[in-house]
């Protein structure tokens, strides 16, 4: 067994995974033996090489059209929000809320869902989507939540001791999203301490396979659900399965729905939705051309200004179709702690390698997708950063200006 991975590591060039071997018990060998056997080291030698490798420009770059829900009449505002209520009532939506990520740059000790924003109530941010759950469905729509290694015992604890948030316990399926090796930048794998390798969540875009290998969509199926309305933890005004929003894709029938903001200017770090040869594709602010980010429609508004707000509803079948595509993994280099193979001493580096797979690189592979436009005020607070710019401070003042009663 020992020879045998000793082989599989020289072959990669990993070899320092085994530097404290011989002074672990038997309890951690296995344990690191298991986690090496858990690594696929082709992937992690194929997305090492990949990331210095520029990314190719997106072609054929057209706009997408969406529906502005800000300028609705009356009239369409009760039909689309009456037909998703009758899709909630009948049982076909169900929420998934992703909760796997690491929350670094908010620094909380804790899953990010756990946080408080500091309102009056002290509703943390999982209370909130709760109580947003409760006003579309009344505790009827199964609630799907993505957790990973680093967050899923302290999440379920945290629901366990909130008594589930009076939300009924048997609609709630927590599952875990899949790890990825956290490199140097010499392409080595770090281990986490002497028996353990470093890893870290796989990115929003594991969720289809994750959820799939978790029995959650199969679930889903038993329960008669057709559509998964789905988000992430931090936007603290999200309107979990908003029934307008549900009205809205039924009536479009697209496999896919989003949810965008207008940019409010050329120059914003958005994610922009698109076409790109004729798909559905979303722009990053690096890859857009400056001519096109600042291209304006003759009453003003941004020809490519639709932001991603990671608000999706998608049709199961759909979902299923898409776990069969093999899905590009990005680099990110961000700061890390290992445990040194020289020194045995915890070592911190801001050039760390990070993998992630991204939810929004699906869209190429559907047909078409339906965009609706919230307003950014109402719909749009998210929680990423201790201080400033979208932190706890500003959420909270955007929560309170649409909740009165949290004056
Ligand atoms: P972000 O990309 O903002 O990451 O996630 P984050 O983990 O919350 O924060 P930073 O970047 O480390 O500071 C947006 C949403 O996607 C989820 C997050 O939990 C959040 O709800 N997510 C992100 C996952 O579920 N899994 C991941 O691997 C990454």
């Amino acid at each position: 067994m020992y020879n045998d991975i000793c082989e599989k590591l020289n072959k990669y060039g990993q070899q320092q995974l085994l530097s404290f071997y011989n002074i672990l018990d038997d309890k951690e060998k296995k344990q690191l033996i298991d986690d090496i056997n858990s690594i696929d080291f082709d992937l992690v030698t194929r997305v090492y090489r990949e990331i210095s490798s520029e990314k190719a420009a997106p072609q054929g770059v057209t706009p997408m059209k969406a529906g502005d829900s800000t300028a609705f009449s009356q009239e369409e505002y009760n039909r689309y929000t009456e037909i998703g209520q009758k899709e909630i009532v009948n049982g076909r939506v169900a929420a998934l809320t992703m909760c796997g990520g690491q929350g670094t740059r908010l620094g909380h000790t804790g899953p990010k869902g756990t946080y408080d924003i500091g309102l009056r109530s002290h509703k943390s941010l999982f209370e909130i989507q709760c109580d947003g759950l409760k006003a579309a469905g009344e505790g009827n729509i199964p609630w799907y939540i993505m957790t990973s290694n680093i967050n899923h015992d302290d999440t379920v604890r945290f629901f366990e001791e909130h008594n589930f948030f009076e939300y009924p316990k048997d609609n709630i399926f927590f599952f875990k999203q899949e790890m990825m090796a956290v490199l140097n930048k010499d392409g080595k794998v770090l281990l986490e301490d002497k028996g353990k390798i470093l890893k870290s969540p796989n990115g929003n875009g594991g969720l289809f396979l994750s959820l799939k290998k978790a029995g959650g969509l199969e679930d889903m199926r038993r329960r008669g659900v057709q559509h998964i309305f789905i988000c992430g933890i931090d936007n603290c005004l999200v309107k979990m399965a908003d029934p307008l929003f549900v009205g809205y894709y039924m009536e479009a029938k697209a496999p896919v729905a989003a949810k965008s903001f207008m940019k409010r200017s050329a120059e914003e770090k958005a994610a922009i939705f698109c076409y790109a040869d004729g798909r559905p594709y979303v722009i990053e602010y690096t890859e857009i051309p400056a001519e096109l980010a600042n291209m304006k429609y003759s009453d003003g508004s941004f020809v490519y200004g639709d932001t991603n707000v990671l608000n999706y509803i998608f049709n199961i079948d759909i979902i299923d179709e898409l776990c069969m595509y093999p899905m590009p993994y990005h680099g990110a280099v961000k700061k890390v702690t290992y445990m040194d193979t020289n020194s045995g001493e915890y070592v911190t580096i801001t050039d760390g390698l990070k993998f992630e797979l991204f939810l929004f690189d699906y869209f190429v592979r559907l047909e078409d997708l339906s965009l609706l436009r919230i307003d950014r005020e109402k719909e749009f607070a998210p929680v990423k950063n201790l201080t400033g710019v979208d932190s706890s401070e500003t959420a909270r003042e955007m929560y309170i200006k649409v909740h009165e009663e949290e004056r």
